[in-house]
């Protein structure tokens, strides 16, 4: 069984330990289905990039549940699968195929020519055109052939542009010349007709120099009657910074003949995250999301990666981070609920289910212990967060069995990595310690 969505009823346990006003405040985010769900409703892709030694616990439940495709982030890669010559290593990618097909969703092949993450032999080897041509035809073939019949598709050609539009001086266009592109999509056709065959780069989501070089180089392979079956828009975006031609740009690439996926979806942002910042995040992804609902031939969205603990943006742009729709204990972020949205589910309206109370259970001149309890029936939870406002200058300077921020007056608490899941029937408890004086009123807490 899938369990729900946060749920909802939120109430209130008042004052300390001996209170028993039982209060019921506004509804939170409620019991969406999981995103695939809304997603298979509508015959749309929602996947995400995985790392694949990470698919048990809490992240494997996430990935299997509210997902119905994954890429591998890296472990299909020709540096992950070939890294000494002609000794092949599969078992990170073997693993997310078949954790795929155990849960029903399909794999994004992600990518067999690229100028980046190669094994050291290829890029530090010197090379005539006929050998590379023959390396690569090899690649192809065995890579694709591995899996053949099994993924939907492949990112064939990775990033072959520059942001001018010029092709990308790598070792392919070096010693074989644009038609690298050609030979592999050709080659990657023959080793598995099933598969569709995409062409995938960053910053060609909205119409600019290098989308539309990409645009005319699709157009010349459709004409040619080279293999061509889409375009991935990766989509590393930033805050705030959502190209106002999204929808335009995957419509163009529709009009030639060819379908669109968004592979690597992120919104970065400066650390740290604000509820600001992570509010327009939501609107940002909704209206990526929604750029792809609204054309056909877009196949979907990928996330590259669906939690902060699991996001390449930390590493690749000191500073930034917070760029999926999961934070790092899993809960879900309003990004998350946006998807939700613009995949047509609610984004959290009101529904039975689970509920938050607080307490305090012990107070004295300067401070106090506060409690709160998750609380599921008729519903469960897989990941928790729940915020309150104090309204009296409290401030939270401790928390065990959950991790705790406050930003001004707001605290926002989510799982551990241990107490995430709230089976039907049964609740999980946090406690923390907070200062106060004057006085020491209940806030409202919302859980989603
Ligand atoms: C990234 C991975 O997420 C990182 O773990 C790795 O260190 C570098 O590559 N465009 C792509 C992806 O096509 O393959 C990249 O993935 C991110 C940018």
């Amino acid at each position: 069984m899938r369990s729900r969505r946060p749920g909802l009823l939120v109430s209130l346990l008042a004052g300390a330990a001996t209170v028993g006003a039982l209060l019921t405040a506004a509804p939170a985010h409620a019991a969406d289905p999981p995103l695939r769900d809304l997603a298979d409703a509508r015959g749309k892709v929602v996947g995400t990039a995985v790392t694949g030694s990470k698919l048990t616990g809490t992240y494997g439940e996430v990935a299997g549940r509210e997902f119905n495709s994954l890429t591998p982030g890296n472990a299909m890669k020709w540096g992950s699968v070939e890294p000494v010559r002609g000794r092949h290593d599969w078992a990170e990618a073997d693993r997310i195929v078949a954790f795929a097909e155990a849960h029903g969703q399909q794999v994004r092949g992600h990518t067999l020519v690229w100028h980046s993450q190669n094994p050291g032999w290829l890029t530090d080897g010197t090379w005539t055109r006929d050998e590379l041509s023959a390396v690569l035809n090899d690649h192809i073939d065995t890579e694709v052939g591995r899996y053949k019949g099994r993924l939907a598709a492949w990112d064939v050609v990775n990033e072959p542009f520059e942001e001018d539009g010029t092709y990308r001086r790598t070792l392919w266009y070096d010693t074989l010349g644009p038609d690298y592109i050609a030979q592999a999509l050709t080659r990657a056709r023959a080793a598995d007709p099933g598969a569709d065959l995409y062409i995938n780069d960053y910053n060609v989501e909205g119409v600019n120099a290098k989308s539309t070089a990409l645009y005319d180089l699709v157009k010349s392979l459709k004409e040619r009657g080279v293999p061509v079956d889409g375009v991935g828009l990766q989509a590393h975006l930033i805050v705030g910074q959502v190209p106002s031609t999204v929808r335009q740009n995957i419509q163009r690439f529709a009009d030639l003949g060819v379908d669109v996926a968004i592979t690597e979806l992120d919104i970065r942002m400066q650390l740290p995250a604000t509820e600001a910042k992570l509010a327009q995040q939501a609107a940002d992804y909704r209206s990526v999301v929604s750029a792809c609902a609204a054309v056909d031939r877009c196949t979907g969205v990928t996330v590259w990666g669906f939690t902060d603990s699991d996001s390449w943006i930390p590493d690749t742009f000191p500073g930034e981070g917070a760029a999926t729709p999961y934070d790092e204990n899993y809960a879900p972020k309003p990004a998350y609920h946006a998807i939700a949205q613009a995949l047509g589910g609610g984004g959290g309206q009101p529904a039975d289910g689970c509920t938050a109370t607080y307490g305090v259970t012990g107070q004295w001149n300067t401070g106090f212990t506060g409690q709160v309890r998750i609380s599921c029936a008729g519903a469960s939870l897989a990941s928790w967060k729940v915020s309150w406002t104090y309204g009296e200058g409290q401030r939270v300077s401790q928390a065990w069995n959950a991790t705790c921020a406050q930003s001004g007056a707001v605290v926002t608490c989510g799982n551990a990595a241990w107490n995430g899941t709230v089976p039907d029937g049964g609740s999980v408890t946090f406690g923390f310690n907070a200062s106060w004086s004057g006085s020491n009123g209940v806030p409202v807490v919302t859980l989603g």
